[in-house]
């Protein structure tokens, strides 16, 4: 009796240690994964946000050194002006008050991302010798920018298409009542430029009931160098 009594009592004991181990196992397992994220935010891991890098004008992938970034849309309709951003800076939009329908143009000095000047030129009821003029006297070695809002082709001429043309542009010789167009060009470009697209207005296949979808463009625009 005393002997198995005396086991009993150890059993007793065996077990009441090996619970409290288990106790003290769970406890400090508990405050282990309580400590854990607390250690983690200690530790500086950058979380997913603060590890994106802003790029310029929003573009989703930065540019190589000497190129400049860009970002062009064109008007919706006639109801939501173009917009232009180049080097993270907005040169024209509908917030700056400088866009208007028809034509908005935007020069930029090639070698340095200067912006020189931003005008719109009225292409339904305006004067295409005005667009004719500026067109002709942009200087050597500057970069023009492009955005048609809700009609860029109602006094389009063919003299306007050929001084577009020059500037790079391949869609400038069928451009049309309300076509959305968008471009990138510039004064001494030698071929046709990659920054550009078009949409013709088309009733069947708008996305807007007189007016096809507005256009979007980002894109690296390398410096000029001489
Ligand atoms: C563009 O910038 C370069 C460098 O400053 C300058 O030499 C050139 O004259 C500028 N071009 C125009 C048309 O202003």
């Amino acid at each position: 009796m005393r002997v198995s009594g005396l086991l009993h009592l150890l059993a007793l004991i065996f077990c009441l240690v090996i619970t409290w181990v288990f106790v003290r196992s769970y406890i400090n397992f508990n405050m282990k994964t309580n400590r854990l994220p607390r250690w983690m935010g200690d530790c500086s891991v950058p979380s997913p946000a603060s590890r994106l890098v802003k790029t310029k004008c929003g573009l989703s992938k930065s540019c190589p050194d000497n190129f400049f970034a860009f970002k062009i849309s064109s008007g919706a309709a006639n109801v939501v002006g173009p917009s232009m951003c180049f080097e993270g800076q907005t040169i024209m939009s509908p917030v700056k008050n400088n866009v208007g329908r028809g034509l908005n143009i935007a020069l930029v000095n090639g070698t340095t991302g200067k912006v020189m000047t931003q005008k719109y030129f009225d292409m339904y009821s305006g004067d295409a010798s005005l667009l004719v003029k500026f067109l002709k006297e942009i200087p050597e070695g500057m970069l023009v920018l492009v955005a048609s809002y809700d009609d860029p082709g109602t006094k389009m001429n063919d003299e306007i298409r050929k001084l577009f043309s020059n500037l790079g542009s391949t869609y400038a010789k069928q451009l049309g009542f309300r076509d959305s167009w968008i471009f990138l060009g510039a004064r001494d470009l030698n071929s046709k430029s990659p920054f550009e697209e078009f949409l013709k207005n088309n009733p069947d296949v708008n996305k807007y009931d007189g007016w096809p979808e507005l256009l979007e463009l980002e894109g690296c625009v390398p410096q000029k160098v001489y």
